[in-house]
């Protein structure tokens, strides 16, 4: 499913994006975007970008469970 239609980013792209950063605060979609090369032009995206960076960001800090 593609999140920015501008910007032709889909879903799981923004979501390994997110996970490879080190911050989930607001305005760092933008960042995010920019470290994709791209830049926000209607910016109707950005809420729903912002929750998924939001929710990449907490996964990768949730504690894993290691097989032993
Ligand atoms: S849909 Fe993302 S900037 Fe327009």
């Amino acid at each position: 499913m593609y999140i920015c239609i501008c910007n032709g980013i889909r879903e799981d792209e923004l979501r390994r994006a997110a996970a490879a950063t080190a911050s989930g605060r607001h305005g760092d979609v933008e960042a995010i975007y920019a470290r994709m090369g791209k830049r926000p032009q209607c910016r109707q995206c950005l809420d729903d970008a912002e929750e998924i960076v939001r929710e990449e960001w907490q996964l990768t800090r949730e504690p894993r469970l290691e097989a032993a």
